[in-house]
């Protein structure tokens, strides 16, 4: 480890704006740096009180009962997250207040208060119920981006029903390997999905799912694009219907601090996806905290993030974060390009949207698509910006910082993972001085550090593992029915510490650079993928022999996938057609077993794979070919490449 070196190209510092740190909930950096040190010497005391900010039906007596790795917080206590979400507020003059400002990809635009969204919760809740879910049920969500997506995961919550949703853009094949892992009892979907003009065929996929989803009794279904679908009776619900039966009273089912909100499958290290687990208390928490303090949320404020609800940044900053602090939040289905690529900053102008969260691959299609697009359009509401998924290039970040923030707004870079619930490395915005491509400083309560591989701090300036020293609220509880996973993946390596994955260095200044992930999981235009997922996916297609899948750099999407692949013998064929539509037949194959979003974008053919004398793949060696052919983009700095490969060679 002592031969890597890293330099810090980046020596541009932008302190927050003063006109932003006068109104802001921390206004200094001494602030920040005396509310962290107490968070990290006194965390009981600290957390005890934030989470007094909750509305609890009975109180915690223990703050944290750690038995490494298992955390238990607020023991003791009962609370109901959608309560925390709803209730609170449409109990106050915020009744009326909208919750949710919906946009529909053809145009169309709904505003939930917060009176009405508790009402159609309650409504649901007591639909599931009559449906036969029980407290502690698995329900999957196979939805749009719709009101109904945010109504369902929050009427589960009510119910103690723990709800695992699925990304829309997932195949059918994905559905059924998640939904079998929940084992879920009941799946809500929808006819159909808007998207780019044209339609996703959600119900159709439900259908084909379900031939191998035993435990699945009931599918309820929103009607979104009115398309003909097949209903199958007994089994099959509009959603529609059973809601216009429905009693709008239910009250919020008082639950333990430590029952299981939901699980969320994300790609791992192996073939199968893992289901990270989240509590309710511990989760609400920090993503009610995370979301006061880095977005700045101010009760007139008009927030907009633009993740998926099938990503965690969905839960934690769609619905749960924003609604915890009573906050609206706008919610847009459609894709950012349609019908033309200034959707979004269409959509910030109409609804004078104040706080604007996206992924840094967004932000690199917006720079190439040229300023023209969002100079036409009237962005002055806007006060904050934010960067989530991955790391963001200085160039990315100073055109977001000129050409969207007006130079007028800070822009938090955050930091976090499926895994962490909620941001963990952030700005505050009225703060901490930011530098293009840092995730600059902790959050509170969290203890980050760059370690070798005996697990010793490496000094500033050097690359290393990334791991957080100490539980925190919002942490994963498990793998959902494999502790042992959970154990082995986050906790052996570095015993006693949380091992993110992730590579990083931290700077004299205490900054923190990530630098993008050292196992096999790979994060492709801000979509969490796992290279095992799509090598399995590969090797399940009658021709290929072998596949090894691994990442290049990409200018646009941060990491692209590269597959390399040995088919049987004369399975391609030698001229360039048959290659070519060998090709397109196994990228296709993937986006069945998978999704879209896991094709891979090169596929190379060869007739035996580089292996070690032990018969390993030698993916460093394939990394290296991989991202030969390419000049590296400035996604990533050629230093942090080469620290990435001595990383990942050590961990080979
Ligand atoms: C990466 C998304 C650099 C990182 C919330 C992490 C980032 C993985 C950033 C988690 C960031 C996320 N800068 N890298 N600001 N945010 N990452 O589970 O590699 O989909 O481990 O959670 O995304 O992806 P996940």
């Amino acid at each position: 480890m002592s031969e890597i070196h890293t330099f810090l190209k980046e020596a541009r510092l932008f302190p927050p704006p003063p006109e932003f740190s006068d109104k802001a909930h921390v206004r200094h950096l001494e602030e920040y740096r005396e509310m962290y040190a107490r968070s990290i010497s006194d965390p009981d005391g600290f957390w005890a009180e934030q989470a007094e900010t909750l509305t609890w039906q009975e109180k915690w007596h223990t703050v944290l009962e750690w038995k490494v790795p298992f955390a238990q917080w607020f023991v003791g206590g009962r609370l109901n997250l959608s309560e925390n979400c709803l209730d609170r507020h449409a109990s106050t003059w915020r009744k009326n207040k909208a919750a949710i400002i919906w946009e529909g990809e053809p145009g169309e635009i709904r505003v939930v208060t917060y009176g009405e969204l508790l009402r159609e919760v309650c409504k649901f809740a007591n639909v599931l119920k009559s449906l036969g879910v029980v407290k502690g049920d698995r329900v999957g969500i196979y939805l749009p981006m719709i009101p109904e997506a945010a109504v369902a995961m929050l009427a589960c919550a009510r119910i103690g029903a723990i709800h695992s949703v699925v990304f829309g853009g997932f195949s059918a094949e994905a559905v059924s390997d998640r939904m079998n892992d929940a084992e879920a009892k009941v799946i809500i979907t929808a006819d159909g999905a808007c998207r780019r003009g044209s339609i996703v065929h959600l119900k159709a996929n439900v259908d084909a799912a379900c031939h191998s989803i035993p435990s699945v009794e009931k599918v309820v279904v929103v009607r979104r694009t009115g398309e003909t679908i097949e209903m199958r009776g007994g089994r099959d619900v509009w959603y529609h219907e059973a809601m216009a039966q429905a009693s709008a009273t239910c009250p919020p089912e008082p639950l333990d601090s430590e029952h299981p909100l939901f699980i969320l499958y994300t790609s791992g290290t192996t073939g199968k996806p893992k289901g990270v687990q989240h509590s309710t208390a511990g989760y609400l928490l920090q993503a009610a905290m995370t979301s006061k303090y880095v977005f700045d949320l101010k009760e007139e404020d008009t927030y907009f993030c633009t993740a998926d609800i099938g990503w965690v940044t969905g839960h934690s900053y769609v619905v749960y974060g924003p609604l915890a602090n009573g906050a609206t939040t706008v919610m847009y289905e459609g894709a950012p390009n349609f019908p033309r690529p200034d959707r979004l900053w269409d959509i910030i102008e109409r609804h004078r949207v104040s706080v604007f969260y996206t992924a840094p691959t967004a932000i690199r299609s917006f720079v190439r698509q040229g300023d023209d697009w969002p100079n036409r359009h009237d962005m002055t509401s806007l006060r904050l910006l934010g960067t989530v998924g991955e790391p963001i290039n200085p160039e990315a970040w100073m055109w977001y910082h000129k050409v969207i923030g007006g130079e007028r707004c800070p822009i938090v870079d955050t930091w976090w993972q499926t895994e962490t619930g909620a941001i963990m490395i952030t700005p505050l915005p009225g703060a901490t001085p930011t530098k293009p491509g840092s995730g600059t400083l902790p959050f509170f309560g969290i203890l980050p550090e760059v370690v070798d591989k005996e697990g010793h701090k490496v000094p500033p300036g050097q690359g290393g593992f990334l791991v957080i020293r100490k539980p925190w609220p919002s942490m994963l509880r498990t793998v959902f029915r494999d502790p042992d996973r959970y154990v082995d993946q986050y906790w052996k390596r570095f015993p006693g510490s949380y091992f993110t994955g992730d590579g990083a260095r931290e700077d004299e200044d205490g900054y923190f650079w990530i630098m993008g992930r050292v196992d096999d999981v790979v994060n492709v235009a801000g979509h969490r993928l796992g290279t095992m997922e799509v090598e399995s996916a590969l090797v399940s297609h009658h021709r290929v022999a072998e596949a090894a899948v691994v990442a290049r750099p990409d200018e646009l999407k941060g990491q692209a996938l590269c597959a390399f692949v040995t088919l049987k013998a004369g399975a391609a064929g030698s001229d360039s057609f048959a290659i070519e539509a060998m090709k397109e037949e196994l990228k296709a194959h993937v986006a069945r077993e998978i999704g879209p979003i896991a094709k891979p974008d090169d596929i190379r053919f060869t007739d035996a794979l580089p292996k070690t004398r032990s018969g390993k793949i030698m993916r460093r060696l394939l990394r290296d070919i991989a991202a030969g052919s390419q000049t590296i983009g400035d996604t990533t700095t050629l230093e942090d490449f080469s620290v990435l490969a001595k990383l990942r060679e050590d961990e080979e």
